[in-house]
């Protein structure tokens, strides 16, 4: 596997090896990890997680990072191709990080250089780092993966965080619930996709539907950036979890975001025991230094 560009390329054997080498980074760091090698961190779309823990794990393992963080800095403001930057970056760079927002950004730079390239988030389709630091966490969370029952809220059409995660948990058998306007319900590709593989799942229009049957409720962010102003203000609110909706759930019920959010989750909620996007989000160091290693030495 040269690259990763969809959650679709990983089987349960390679996730598995991952989580399990970034629960090794976690508990025992190794600083000469990535020593000499380069991260070419090129982010076409803003970012605050994802750039910063990749460039946190190379740099915490004694690699270092040449980038941007905004297509204006470089010379695609110019007229320089996709293909023409990354073709160049790959000479410069041991291993590249791509966000842009179209969808299949990634798998062109993929094709263009001989270097390995993680896709950081194409558009609306995939983000397959993110599944990986999900799936960690859930594991950390509740102890196990296997049939655990999830709730995803808000936008999961555009959602590239939903789509690449619907595809991680029906490597473990989860049951899912789908929480959306009609508007922005799963796209019908990815859930033909998960009914062929025999995964359960509905789809529902509130919340308190299912809060007493789920181990992770998965907030997402309607994705302003997505839609027209008018479109959006009819549906930025669709979703506000309060503090008070958590009376009757699970005790092990922990509730996820991939962050950023605006004002889907309630700032009250976040010292309750239910509270785990922090926790989520601080592990994607381990994560995206083991996604570096075992790619940058042919593990995977
Ligand atoms: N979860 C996530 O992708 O966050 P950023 O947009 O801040 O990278």
């Amino acid at each position: 596997m040269k690259d990763l560009i969809s959650f679709r390329d990983l089987n349960r054997e390679k996730v598995e090896a991952i989580l399990h080498f970034a629960k090794k980074l976690k508990t025992s760091p190794e600083p000469h990890l990535l020593e000499n090698k380069i991260l070419g961190s090129c982010f076409f779309e803003p970012s605050t997680r994802t750039r910063l823990s990749f460039e946190a794990a190379i740099s915490r393992a004694g690699g270092k990072v040449i980038g941007f963080s905004e297509m204006g800095s470089t010379s695609s403001a110019k007229g320089e191709s996709l293909k023409d930057s990354m073709k160049i970056i790959g000479s410069y760079a041991d291993i590249i990080v791509i966000r842009h927002p179209l969808e299949g950004s990634a798998r062109l730079a993929g094709e263009v250089t001989d270097k390995p390239v993680i896709n950081a988030g194409d558009g609306a389709n995939q983000h397959p780092t993110q599944t990986l630091l999900d799936l960690f966490s859930m594991k950390e969370c509740q102890t196990k993966l296997e049939e655990l029952n999830i709730a995803f809220v808000g936008d999961l059409k555009y959602g590239r965080t939903v789509h690449s995660l619907s595809l991680g948990c029906a490597l473990f058998n989860m049951r899912l619930y789908f929480i959306s306007p009609s508007q922005l319900a799963m796209p019908d590709s990815i859930c033909s996709e998960l009914r062929k593989r025999g995964v359960k799942f509905s789809f529902h229009k509130s919340i308190e539907e299912v809060l007493d049957r789920i181990d992770i409720l998965y907030m997402t962010r309607i994705q302003k950036e997505r839609f027209e102003e008018g479109d959006y203000s009819k549906i930025q609110d669709s979703y506000i979890l309060k503090k008070e909706m958590l009376a009757q759930v699970k005790p092990n019920l922990k509730i996820f975001h991939p962050l950023p959010r605006v004002n889907e989750i309630d700032p009250a909620i976040d010292d309750t025991p239910y509270a785990y996007f922090f926790e989520q989000a601080a592990n994607g160091i381990f994560v995206r230094q083991a996604i570096l290693s075992l790619m940058l030495n042919g593990e995977l």
